[in-house]
């Protein structure tokens, strides 16, 4: 009998492995896969009708769940700022779209943390035939073959995939560290030469990895845009 135990239990774990590695995660630097799906926004086509913003795609384990309704929420109270940063949002969760309206309704009149109720204008996408987490590598079958683990898709106007994040169940998204990360890869697109440090916050100084012959020229002179943490770590001000 214990020999029958140990044995199944090393099959559920061989098969864990096995899916584990068919998880196929689109990678940075290729297109935003397509799709269409029904959502509480009604049908929606991905990416086309989001034109040429910035679109940020966050998959979900599950509708009404504490640490997924703490987000939707922040994500909802945070609306204009990503309206400002020109950021389109889309969430992609693996229930049934009638579970998705009562959620979405239910969430719309929690006065949460003292806040007035907020409406939720992004599209939740009804996911149950997993069509689109599966495109997007968002099951990971090591912790569920039927839930989203929780992911952020960042996809610049061109619909190129720019960065991706997961996240476990157990651990909610920090709004502050996305809008952060979305306004580094901004800068980045706005002038392709800079890159962010580490900790970097919008308004810092970036790093530039090249620099030209003139501009190395100015490095030194107090009238330099420049300046160096060492010959391999070139700053430029922000001004
Ligand atoms: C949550 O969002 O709270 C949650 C989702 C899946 C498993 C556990 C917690």
């Amino acid at each position: 009998m214990k020999k029958l135990i140990f044995l199944a239990v090393a099959a559920i774990f061989s098969f864990a492995q096995i899916n584990a590695q068919e998880v196929n995660v689109p990678q940075i630097g290729i297109k935003a896969p397509s799709f269409s799906a029904e959502s509480t926004n009604g049908k929606v086509k991905f990416p086309s009708d989001f034109g040429d913003h910035w679109k940020i795609l966050f998959s979900h384990p599950k509708d009404f769940t504490p640490v997924c309704s703490s987000e939707i929420l922040e994500l909802a109270y945070s609306q204009k700022s990503f309206d400002e940063l020109d950021a389109k949002l889309m969430v992609v969760s693996t229930d049934i779209i009638e579970q998705h309206r009562s959620w979405k309704a239910a969430l719309e009149e929690i006065h949460y943390l003292g806040r007035d109720p907020v409406n939720i204008q992004f599209p939740i996408i009804a996911d149950n035939d997993l069509k689109v987490s599966k495109l997007y590598g968002m099951i990971h079958s090591a912790e569920s073959v039927s839930e989203n683990v929780r992911g952020v898709y960042f996809i610049d106007p061109e619909n190129t995939i720019r960065a991706i994040f997961f996240y476990p169940n157990e651990v909610g998204r920090n709004v502050e560290e996305l809008k952060r990360t979305l306004v580094s890869l901004q800068s980045h697109y706005a002038n392709r030469n800079t890159v962010t440090p580490a900790n970097w916050q919008p308004g810092d100084d970036v790093l530039v990895p090249t620099l030209s012959k003139s501009d190395k020229e100015t490095l030194g002179s107090p009238g330099s845009d420049y300046y160096q943490a060492a010959w391999f770590m070139t700053f430029l001000k922000n001004k």
